[in-house]
């Protein structure tokens, strides 16, 4: 069996290492990686494939830093010429980013069966890139491969009982991903000498999603909430390269520490030694629950429900007054657990 994998950016090369490795151990299957290059810088993409031993792509397209439209189109072309010269099984895809939805695409009209990893996820936020993305992917794919019972509710509610695609309760990927690099993480990380902080008295915190960044006000009520929480625990963000723009152009002050984009085993470090998370990221609210960790998400809607419901994260939005005054609730009950 022939798999051509599609992954461009940050969560689809953590996603793949884990199911690259177990493919590798099947001799039957052969599997070839297309890097769509939607995330390109070193620390944003070969310091993945480096530390996590995943198998370097075969097919590199450079696709980056257009509009959706532009960089969907290109990569939908430049992924179809790659699948008509390896004629694969299956394409598989990962999440929910453009270069998910163009290689399914890609795939499907070339009558390729589709694997979708991650699949079933619903934020029910249509002005958000990757719902479109999500539920495209989902429905031109054969085998959906769903994270959460949630998941799989969610695509029965849309009448997925009635197209002939397989759905698997798979459980969640970044969970193997997770398990398996945490020994590596403690044994290799040395971010928290580096950055001098102290074990279990810092806030980690990501911000990236596009509703946040390219809202003005939203961006800087997050970033002046955290600099106000960094009055009294210190918070250290890896700055995504989309934020770092916008900070720049906006011209937004920042008191806190950041730092460039981390590699996955520094990250773990980060994660599992934070007093509490704050993110609009999806892979690390989830990162936070496997570690123990409070979560507290910036945006209005999380996929991730379990979590809310679980009593392991809160959704605050973009809320100065939300961010803080949860903040502090959060840090009361730490201390009466603790
Ligand atoms: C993309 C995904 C998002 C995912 C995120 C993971 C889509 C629609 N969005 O968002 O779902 O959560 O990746 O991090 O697919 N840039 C760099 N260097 C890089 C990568 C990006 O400078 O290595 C810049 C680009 O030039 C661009 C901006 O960051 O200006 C945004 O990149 P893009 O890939 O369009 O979207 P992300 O925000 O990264
Ligand atoms: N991550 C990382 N280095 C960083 C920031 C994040 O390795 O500097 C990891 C994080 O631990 C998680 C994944 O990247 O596994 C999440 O990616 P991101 O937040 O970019 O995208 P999302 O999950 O929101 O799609």
């Amino acid at each position: 069996m022939k798999i051509v994998t599609i992954v461009g950016a940050r969560p689809q090369f953590i996603k793949a290492s884990a199911l690259s490795r177990a493919i590798s151990q099947h001799k039957s299957i052969e599997e070839i990686i297309v890097h769509t290059g939607q995330h390109f810088d070193a620390n944003m993409s070969d310091i993945f494939f480096d530390e996590m031993e995943i198998p370097k792509p075969k097919y590199h397209l450079d696709i980056n830093s257009l509009s959706h439209g532009a960089m969907t189109g290109r990569m939908l072309e430049a992924i179809e010429k790659v699948l008509i010269t390896e004629k694969p099984d299956f394409v598989l895809v990962y999440g929910d980013t453009n270069s998910t939805l163009a290689g399914a695409l890609a795939a499907k009209k070339l009558h390729i069966k589709v694997a979708h990893v991650e699949a079933g996820l619903r934020s029910f936020n249509m002005e958000m890139p990757e719902e479109i993305n999500r539920i495209l992917t989902d429905r031109i794919s054969d085998i959906l491969f769903c994270p959460t019972q949630t998941a799989i509710n969610n695509l029965q509610n849309e009448g997925f009982g009635q197209f002939t695609s397989q759905i698997v309760l798979s459980g969640d990927i970044m969970y193997d991903a997770a398990l398996f690099y945490k020994a590596k993480a403690d044994e290799k990380s040395n971010i928290l000498k580096e950055f001098a902080l102290d074990k279990d008295n810092y806030i980690l915190a990501t911000i990236h999603r596009q509703e946040n960044t390219d809202d003005k006000l939203r961006l800087t009520n997050i970033i002046q909430a955290l600099n106000e929480i960094n009055k009294t625990k210190r918070v250290i963000v890896p700055l995504h390269p989309r934020t770092k723009k916008l900070l720049e152009i906006h011209g937004i002050e920042i008191d806190f520490t950041i730092m460039d984009p981390v590699g996955y085993l520094d990250m773990i470090a980060l994660t599992s030694n934070a007093f509490m998370v704050f993110t609009d990221s999806g892979g690390l609210q989830k990162e936070a629950f496997f570690f123990g960790k409070y979560c507290l998400t910036m945006r209005d809607q999380t996929e991730w429900v379990e979590l809310v419901e679980g009593g392991f994260n809160s959704l605050v939005g973009a809320d100065q007054k939300a961010i803080l005054s949860t903040f502090t609730i959060w840090i009361l009950k730490i201390s009466i657990l603790a």
